[in-house]
């Protein structure tokens, strides 16, 4: 079974990582990963947060031994030159998708666990780059239809939400 994952490790603002929440259960996400910090502010989740899985690691290499474990690759969303445009879908199997911060983007010690990287090709010319969450919901949304996810069922202008409340990790705490 193909699975997603999202790697939160040096996300600045904090509400980022909820707004990353809600796009990561609307994409189908299995679990995300916080590496360091394990709190976050669900503000931007939009209550998404009791639906996704969350898990904690100390350290960027404990991260990658569990992904590793679970066969996925390590995909950097990042503009580097050794890039690959995500609409080409470079993906082979299940993948863990690891953004950059805010200011400085991935650092060195980020890339070093990645085994490859995309990149969203942009056609404006008023930004250097796209903000974390909509990056990540562009490459989300982009391996969800190469990997084939089932569309959820809609109601009206809708999605129909889940009843079920994810399984929460000890240790990580939403405020
Ligand atoms: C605001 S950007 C970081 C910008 C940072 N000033 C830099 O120059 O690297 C935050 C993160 O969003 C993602 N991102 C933003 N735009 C992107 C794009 N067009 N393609 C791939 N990733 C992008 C990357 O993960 C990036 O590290």
């Amino acid at each position: 079974m193909i699975e997603s994952y999202v790697v939160v490790h040096n996300i600045a603002k904090r509400h980022n990582v909820g707004t990353l929440a809600r796009s990561a259960t609307a994409f189908g996400v299995s679990e995300m990963i916080l590496v360091g910090r394990r709190d976050f502010n669900a503000f931007g989740s939009h209550g998404s947060t009791s639906h996704v899985n969350f898990r904690h690691f100390h350290s960027l290499s404990d991260a990658r031994v569990f992904l590793k474990s679970k066969d996925c690759d390590i995909c950097g969303v990042e503009i580097t030159d050794n890039a690959v445009d995500v609409t080409q879908h470079p993906f082979k199997k299940s993948t863990a998708f690891l953004l950059g911060n805010e200011g400085m983007g991935l650092s060195a010690k980020e890339c070093e666990i990645c085994d490859f990287f995309v990149y969203i090709p942009q056609y404006g010319g008023g930004t250097a780059s796209l903000n974390v969450t909509v990056a990540a919901s562009i490459v989300l949304h982009h391996f969800g239809v190469w990997a084939g996810f089932s569309e959820r069922t809609r109601d009206g202008n809708k999605y129909v939400v889940a009843e079920r409340s994810a399984r929460q990790p000890s240790g990580c705490s939403v405020y």
